[in-house]
């Protein structure tokens, strides 16, 4: 058992403006994580409530989102601007200070941390803070423990690390062990006990915890109500793990997010693909699930092909978000291949299979509607599912005949779906057998495939 040491006369005061309950609180654990000082933080859900706070409290830091329930997160800002405070402003929300100039010039922002990526924001904010203030690099030895919330924990499911009560506001004493299942009823009747009482130890946290937060935090964003961009590069995070298991680093990952955002920022602006989009149910997610990883896929590849030009990369990535436009229904976009809808054909009925075989067709003529079509779009979708040796659809073309992006693209695409069918269990060696065993090998097929080769052997 640790006794408790009394905190600092100078301890920081943290002021966190949120709306969603659930977000405050991994937002509020994650900073007490990050900060080695001891620290308060103070929580309010509307501007209103948070200038009050700051009128009132000498607050060092102030986290704000952007949409409040109220007000925008620049009312808080512009209080602190008019009162002439010292309190730092960190714009934490999925939107970033570039979109609004007006609402947040760039001089009064101390930092922007863009939702979803939360405890990666912050590891930087750190960095830039014990940059600035090389006095903070001793560290205070009496935080130790950072709290717990009841809710979180509950939310989560297990313990992610041990868990202490603060007894009689004096030692702490572990009650739980990491990984101990929750039942959610049981805690019910120690909640008075527990309030506010919890705490894990700071270097328990570890970075399996912090992966737990981040996949909490992106489910919570992915039922907020936010536009379907934003909630596509939250899907872009989300698939992080996943495709590091294929042999593709983080870094690899983060650096295809700028061209997934300059797609985005244009296709949605474009009424007819945004309704698409908008319809693609999120919370089932397949639909933005496949597109994301088959743009961060395709982005990766081209790069290992001579399809390596900013433009083409552009034109696939904005082909894989528009590949299906004429249907949405996932069972449709879980087929694999051609092979694959023959073996499955019968599940479906005859004007189902009509609308499967002509989808890339019909994704086509919607697009040739469009006020700016993107030259080149077109021929990668109508060629979206051939495949080599005349075995795809609808135009039955050869592996010699497809444009070299219609190769990568349906390479890249059946790949994607075989991780999103397998998930963990993916097995390398099962693709490299089924790309062989259709002769992806060859022709226009064969510098994709090479590509998806090289990745693929350093995790056989
Ligand atoms: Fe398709």
């Amino acid at each position: 058992m640790d006794q408790l040491i009394k905190p600092e006369a100078n301890i920081l005061k943290i002021l966190i403006v949120e709306d969603n309950d659930a977000l405050l609180e991994i937002l509020s654990m994650l900073i007490n994580h990050h900060f080695e000082t001891l620290v308060e933080t103070i929580h309010s859900p509307t501007a209103k409530l948070a200038n009050t706070i700051l009128a009132t409290h000498k607050i060092d830091y102030c986290f704000c989102d952007h949409q409040l329930i109220d007000d925008l997160g620049s009312d808080v800002l512009n209080f602190i601007i008019l009162n002439k405070l010292k309190t730092k402003f960190i714009l934490c929300s999925s939107f970033t200070p570039e979109m609004f100039p007006l609402n947040y010039p760039k001089d009064k922002i101390f930092f922007n941390i863009q939702k979803p990526d939360i405890s990666e924001g912050l590891e930087q904010l750190f960095l830039k803070i014990n940059q600035a203030n090389s006095s903070n690099k001793e560290k205070s030895q009496h935080n130790d423990y950072v709290p717990l919330s009841l809710n979180l924990l509950i939310s989560l499911g297990k313990m992610p690390s041990d868990v202490y009560l603060l007894k009689d506001n004096t030692v702490f004493e572990k009650i739980y062990s990491k990984g101990e299942n929750i039942d959610p009823k049981a805690w019910d009747k120690f909640e008075t006990i527990y309030l506010n009482k919890l705490f894990a130890k700071r270097h328990d946290h570890n970075d399996e915890m912090i992966n737990e937060l981040d996949k909490a935090i992106n489910q919570i964003l992915a039922n907020e109500n936010i536009p379907i961009d934003r909630k596509i590069l939250a899907t872009h995070s989300q698939l992080k793990e996943l495709v590091e298991m294929i042999g593709i680093t983080p870094t690899m990952a983060e650096m295809t997010k700028a061209i997934i955002s300059e797609v985005l920022a244009k296709i949605i602006t474009e009424p007819i693909i945004l309704k698409f989009l908008s319809n693609c149910q999120f919370n089932e997610n397949y639909e933005l699930r496949l597109y994301t990883l088959h743009s961060i896929l395709i982005s990766i590849i081209a790069k290992k092909t001579e399809l390596d030009s900013h433009q083409n990369i552009y034109r696939l990535v904005y082909a894989a978000f528009v590949q299906d436009i004429s249907m949405i229904e996932p069972r449709f976009q879980k087929i694999i291949d051609h092979k694959d809808f023959l073996e499955k054909k019968n599940e479906f009925s005859a004007d189902e299979q009509s609308l499967y075989l002509n989808h890339p067709t019909q994704s086509q003529l919607i697009l040739n509607q469009l006020e700016d079509p993107l030259y080149g779009v077109d021929r990668i979708i109508k060629e979206q599912h051939e495949m080599p040796n005349k075995l795809g659809f609808p135009n039955q073309i050869n592996e010699i005949e497809i444009s070299p992006m219609g190769a990568l693209f349906n390479l890249t695409g059946i790949w994607s779906r075989f991780i999103l069918k397998n998930e963990k269990s993916f097995h390398p060696q099962d693709f490299l057998d089924y790309m062989e065993s259709n002769n992806f090998h060859h022709g226009r097929f064969m510098d994709a495939y090479n590509g998806i080769k090289s990745i693929l052997l350093t995790q056989v």
